[in-house]
């Protein structure tokens, strides 16, 4: 049995011809660039987050990009996150020229561990990037504690966890910004690269909205340096049909992560841990196993579909090298590194596959 560890196919079959009517009206309108659906999905996602405005991106990556420079983080200046995340989050810092400072994880969340923040903080600190890692917000009250305590902004790095809850509150509407993907392999999946920038504050908003485009007004007139941050309406029309299923959607992925967690009970399989303050979305499910490498192999002899997220962490990166960090000086994240595991997770699965699954899991750490 063949079991991928995520199945687009499965989803688009059941929303396609939603999908095809939603581009043929962006299509027959020839609104090639913004328009009404951008601003639909914008209200939509806005609301769904309990947030007063969104601003509708190119990328996950450039809703953090244009966050930085919406709030003139550049030179100089320091952002404190965590390494055991995908690229884009430092990648951006160190992009508009400010310094990646970087804080170990909780080994039982893998996010941010709010109680080492403060010790990283310097006169040059500006933001903290929290990062809802796997579909698990951070511990946002105490993030936000530290941040009103040294008068510093919080961007969430919202790209794995769109609608996931905190204490009752939805991912990206506690900072000043939030940040989500729609990268296909999100729980909210374009048909290509999209994002959105999500705020509480009017001016905030506005000025993202100028930055995504060049930072132009009027027409061909420049304030300050802006990109081209804006998301295609293809993207929004797609993801217009998909955003009303969100919900069940990552229901059916915490049903999954039940029957998973209920098989894996006294096996050698650490099991995802959620905080009784969060309501997870499982963009991933992720295993912890002491001999991970050879359970990989294994599973993909046996074709279950199953990934690292992320095998080397960011402060030991070729790239970050100038940033002096070395080989244990974040050990939680180094050995999370070492021993996790995505497993498939997607809404989709059957219970003959979930089966084959467990199976196969059980069998390579037997
Ligand atoms: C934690 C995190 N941050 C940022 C991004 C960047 O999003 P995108 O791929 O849409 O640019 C991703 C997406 O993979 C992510 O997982």
């Amino acid at each position: 049995m063949q079991v991928p560890l995520l199945d687009l196919k499965a989803q688009y079959a059941t929303i396609k011809s939603d999908v095809l009517k939603q581009i043929n009206e962006v299509l027959d309108s020839q609104i090639c660039i913004g328009g009404p659906k951008v601003a639909e999905l914008e209200q939509k996602v806005a609301q769904y987050s309990d947030c007063k405005f969104a601003v509708g991106v190119s990328s996950g990556t450039d809703a953090i990009l244009g966050c930085l420079m919406s709030m003139g983080i550049g030179v100089g200046d320091e952002v404190i996150t965590t390494p055991f995340t995908f690229f884009a989050t430092a990648g951006c810092i160190s992009r508009v020229c400010a310094k990646p400072v970087f804080v170990d994880i909780d080994p039982k969340t893998y996010n941010i561990n709010p109680a080492l923040i403060e010790k990283a903080i310097t006169k040059k600190t500006k933001a903290i990037m929290p990062v809802h890692l796997y579909g698990q917000m951070a511990d946002m009250d105490a993030i936000m504690a530290i941040a009103k305590k040294h008068n510093l902004a919080v961007i969430e790095d919202a790209a794995q966890s769109i609608g996931s809850v905190y204490k009752g509150k939805k991912a990206g509407s506690i900072g000043d910004f939030g940040c989500f993907s729609f990268f296909p392999s999100k729980n909210l999946g374009g048909i290509g690269d999209g994002g959105m920038v999500v705020c509480n504050d009017e001016k905030l908003a506005a000025k993202m909205k100028l930055m995504r485009d060049h930072g132009q007004n009027p027409t061909y007139y420049y304030n300050f340096v802006g990109g081209n941050f804006r998301l295609d309406p293809i993207q929004a029309a797609a993801l217009l049909v998909k955003l009303p299923h969100l919900e069940s959607w990552s229901a059916a992925r915490r049903k999954n992560a039940e029957y998973y967690n209920k098989k894996f009970a006294g096996s050698k399989v650490g099991v995802p841990f959620v905080s009784p303050d969060c309501i997870t979305v499982y963009n991933q499910y992720v295993i912890r196993i002491a001999n991970r490498d050879a359970v990989l192999k294994s599973l993909r002899e046996k074709g279950v579909g199953c990934a690292i997220y992320y095998p080397l962490p960011l402060h030991i990166q070729e790239c970050f090298k100038y940033l002096g960090y070395k080989q244990g000086d974040f050990p939680q994240s180094e050995k999370a590194a070492g021993e996790v595991l995505a497993l498939p997770i997607y809404p989709e699965l059957t219970d003959e596959m979930k089966n084959y699954v467990v199976q196969s899991v059980l069998e390579a750490t037997k």
